[in-house]
C-alpha cells in the first residue's frame, strides 16, 4: 500500500474517457491532454493487411472523403464495439500519445467504457490498456462518472438524476449513497440525431447529404425548442438526379427533424422516474435533472425537457467534459475506485 501510493507520486495516472464519439485522456495534475474524435483512418494495404493512417481529428476530417483504399472509421458505435482491433488500436495510440513513455514507471489507468458493453468487449479494452503498458486498470461506467463530473453530490442519502447524451447512447442514472440506484440505457443521442437531420432533409428537400454535414447543422442551427432569435444556414448537397444543389435550412427545420429522437430521450426519462422508489421520485423533485454529454448542448434542450417532463432540468457546466473529470476524480480517490470501478 506505502509502495504503491509512493509509486502513485511518480507515474503519471492517467483517466480516459472512451467514449463512442469522443475519447479525452487526462493524466494527473497536468489535466485534458488529449481531446479527439474516436476516428481511426485505416489503409487497405496489397498484402491483404491494414495500415493505421490518422487517429482522431485527422482521420475524422476523413469521413466521407477518401479514396477507395482508405476507410475512415469509427469503431466504436451505437455504444458497442463494432471494431475490435482498431479500438485496440486507438485506446493504445492515444495511452502512447498521452503517456510519451516520459515517466519510467507505467501508470494506473481508469477507463470509463459505454454503458452496457459486453464482457468479451471490457476484457479487450482492459488489455490493450495493459498492453499499452498500464500497470493497473480499472474500468468505470458512464452513469456514475457523469455524475460526479458534473459536481453531483453522489454520496449523499439522495436521489440525483443525471442524463448523459453521448454520440452513441444516452443513460440515464438516478444516484444516492455512492452508487446507482437505477439506470437506463437506449441507443438514441448525438449520432441519431445527425440521422434524424440526413432524413429531415432528404424528404423534404430531397437533397442527398452526408453525416459530416448533418453534424455542422446540428452545430450551427440545432435546436430542440423555439429560439428566441431563429438561426438559419445553406447547405450543399446532392439531388435526386445527382446535381449539386444549395438549400436554406432553419432551426424550427433542425427542431421538426429531431423530434422522434427528442421523444424517445423524454420517454426513457419518464420512465425511469416511474420505475423510481417514491422517495427518491420526491428528490428529483426538488434537485431536479442534470445534463451532459455534447447532446446536451443542441439548443433549448433543457426547456424541451423541462416542458416534456414538468421537471427542472439544466445542462451541467462544459457537458462534453463532465464524464472525462468525473473519470479523473475517481483516481483521485482511492475508496471511490475500489467502490466503483469492477475491473
Ligand atoms: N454544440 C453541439 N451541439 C449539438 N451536439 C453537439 C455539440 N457538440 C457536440 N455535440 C454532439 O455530441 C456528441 C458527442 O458527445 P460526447 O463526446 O459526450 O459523446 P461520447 O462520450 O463520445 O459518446 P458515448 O457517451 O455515447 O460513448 C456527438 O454526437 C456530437 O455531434
Ligand atoms: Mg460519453
Amino acid at each position: 500500500m506505502f509502495l504503491d501510493n509512493f509509486i502513485g507520486i511518480f507515474s503519471e495516472d492517467m483517466a480516459i474517457d472512451l467514449g463512442t464519439a469522443n475519447t479525452i485522456v487526462s493524466i494527473g495534475n497536468r489535466g485534458i491532454v488529449i481531446n479527439e474524435p474516436s476516428v481511426v483512418a485505416v489503409k487497405q494495404e496489397k498484402n491483404g493487411r491494414s495500415k493505421i493512417l490518422a487517429v482522431g481529428s485527422v482521420a475524422k476530417d476523413m469521413i466521407g472523403k477518401t479514396p477507395v483504399d482508405i476507410t475512415a472509421v469509427r469503431p466504436m458505435r451505437d455504444g458497442v464495439i463494432a471494431d475490435f482491433e482498431m479500438t485496440e488500436r486507438m485506446i493504445r495510440y492515444f495511452i502512447e500519445k498521452a503517456h510519451k513513455r516520459k515517466a519510467f514507471l507505467r501508470p494506473r489507468i481508469v477507463i470509463c467504457i459505454p454503458f452496457g458493453i459486453t464482457q468479451v468487449e471490457r476484457k479487450a479494452v482492459y488489455e490493450s490498456a495493459l498492453s499499452a503498458g498500464a500497470r493497473e486498470v480499472f474500468l468505470v461506467e458512464e452513469p456514475m462518472v457523469a455524475a460526479l463530473g458534473a459536481g453531483i453530490p453522489v454520496n449523499e442519502p439522495c436521489g440525483n438524476m443525471i442524463v448523459d447524451i453521448g454520440g452513441g447512447t444516452t443513460e440515464i442514472g438516478v444516484t444516492s449513497l455512492g452508487g446507482l440506484v437505477l439506470s437506463k440505457s437506449i441507443k438514441v443521442a448525438g449520432d441519431r440525431f445527425d440521422k434524424a437531420i440526413v432524413d429531415y432533409v432528404r424528404q423534404t428537400t430531397n437533397l442527398n447529404i452526408g453525416e459530416r454535414t448533418a453534424e455542422n447543422i446540428k452545430f450551427e442551427i440545432g435546436a430542440a425548442y423555439d429560439l428566441k432569435d431563429e438561426l438559419s444556414m445553406t447547405v450543399k448537397g446532392r439531388d435526386g438526379s445527382g446535381f449539386l444543389s444549395t438549400i436554406e435550412l432553419k432551426s424550427t427545420d433542425i427542431k421538426d427533424a429531431l423530434k422522434e429522437p427528442l421523444k424517445e430521450i423524454a420517454t426513457a426519462i419518464r420512465n425511469v422516474l416511474e420505475e423510481m422508489p417514491a422517495d427518491l421520485a420526491g428528490d428529483i423533485v426538488d434537485n431536479g435533472i442534470v445534463l451532459t454529454g455534447g447532446g446536451a448542448l443542441i439548443r433549448g434542450l433543457d426547456a424541451y425537457l423541462k416542458n416534456a417532463i414538468k421537471l427542472e432540468v439544466r445542462v451541467a457546466e462544459e457537458p462534453l467534459l463532465a464524464v472525462a473529470r468525473g473519470t479523473a476524480k475517481v483516481l483521485e480517490n482511492e475508496q471511490l475506485l475500489q467502490l466503483i470501478s469492477d475491473a
